[in-house]
């Protein structure tokens, strides 16, 4: 097959790429290489996909219309893995623009260019963000998500209805996928795992929000790339037979999907550092925040319509991720 993907130089990107390589695929990676977080990471890990048989890179940024247009026009992907988009929940607060135009733009040209082109299935990164003020656990996709909290999580939800419709009106199928809280080996700078182990090996604090009464279900790189790669052939059919009166959010009668993937169990935030402490071997100087505006108390995937259409559970524990993830940062800087 020839598969793209969006976002190959970030964090889950060059993970699936990784996956994929030397299977007999071609793959085309796409990533505009901001300066959001650390650019060298980003090269790094193109850099380790660079000796891949089977993956190309080219840089290109997704709200580019014309490119992106030409990139489905020369290519004829059949399938499109589509990751690259502005995250972050509290960079939103001070840079909505950039969530516009990577996540709804960049969006609506990936859209276009799958609908040109015929591609047999768009899978994209949806967030567990998109469950905002709801308090009915664990999140399940057929509940409601019309109350986001940040402007990071509503571009989410549309990209959920955007690809909704382009499943209804042109029939290519689309699965939306909401990753929860991801972490492990090569993982992105602005977030907890990467900012507490870095803070910890320097014996500098860590800022810890709502003083710590938060609860995340951590879900391991691994874990997440084999949803990826099993979802990709899962590819939705649309039920033309569902009653109209079914308004359930995560069922159509257009070839429309919807799973969670994470672990499945919530970890107190003072867990997971407790984890890291043990991990590296040293106790964390505690700086206690109050609650982020746009943060959400807990999150808890439920995980049953993912097994049903694939088989699968995220199966890799906390203690066992966060190891592997210190043992990589501590092997990749040095420290
Ligand atoms: N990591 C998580 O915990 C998590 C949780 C929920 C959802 N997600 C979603 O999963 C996807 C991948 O996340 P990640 O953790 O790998 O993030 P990441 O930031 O490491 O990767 C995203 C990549 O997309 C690229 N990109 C951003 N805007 C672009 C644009 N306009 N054009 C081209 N490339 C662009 C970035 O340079 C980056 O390399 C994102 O859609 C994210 O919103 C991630």
């Amino acid at each position: 097959m020839k598969i793209l993907i969006t976002g190959m130089a970030g964090f889950i990107g060059h993970a699936v790429a990784r996956r994929w390589a030397g299977q007999g695929h071609e793959i085309v990676g796409i990533d505009n290489l901001n300066d959001y977080y650390d650019v060298s990471l980003k090269r790094a890990r193109l850099d380790d996909l660079a000796d891949c048989d089977g993956v190309r890179f080219i840089e290109l940024d997704l709200a580019d219309r014309e490119g992106m247009a030409a990139l489905f026009a020369k290519h004829r992907f059949d399938r499109v893995i589509h990751l690259a988009a502005q995250a972050g929940v509290r960079y939103s607060l001070e840079n909505p623009h950039v969530y516009a135009d990577s996540n709804l733009v960049g969006h609506l040209n990936v859209l276009e260019g799958c609908r040109q082109a015929g591609v047999e299935h768009l899978v994209y990164a949806s967030s567990s963000s998109v469950y905002g003020m709801n308090e009915k656990v664990p999140f399940a996709t057929g509940d409601g998500v019309d109350h986001p909290i940040s402007l990071y999580a509503a571009t989410k939800k549309a990209n959920e209805l955007m690809a909704h419709t382009y499943a209804h009106l042109y029939r290519v199928p689309m699965t939306g996928l909401r990753f929860f809280t991801v972490y492990g080996p090569w993982g992105r700078p602005d977030m907890a795992m990467f900012k507490f182990t870095r803070a910890i090996l320097a014996g500098e604090p860590i800022q810890v929000y709502n003083h710590g009464n938060m609860e995340r279900d951590f879900t391991y790189i691994d874990d997440i790339v084999e949803g990826v790669v099993r979802v990709l052939d899962v590819i939705p059919q649309g039920d033309p037979q569902r009653p109209s009166s079914d308004s359930a959010p995560d069922s159509s009668s257009a070839p429309y999907a919807l799973y969670n993937i994470g672990h499945g169990s919530p970890v107190p935030l003072m867990a997971f550092v407790r984890a890291v402490e043990a991990a590296i071997g040293r106790e964390a100087i505690c700086d206690f925040q109050p609650m982020q505006p746009g943060d959400v108390p807990r999150t808890w995937a439920d995980t049953e319509a993912l097994y049903q259409a694939t088989g699968y559970r995220p199966e890799v524990s906390v203690e066992e991720g966060v190891r592997k993830f210190v043992a990589w940062y501590r092997e990749f800087y040095g420290v």
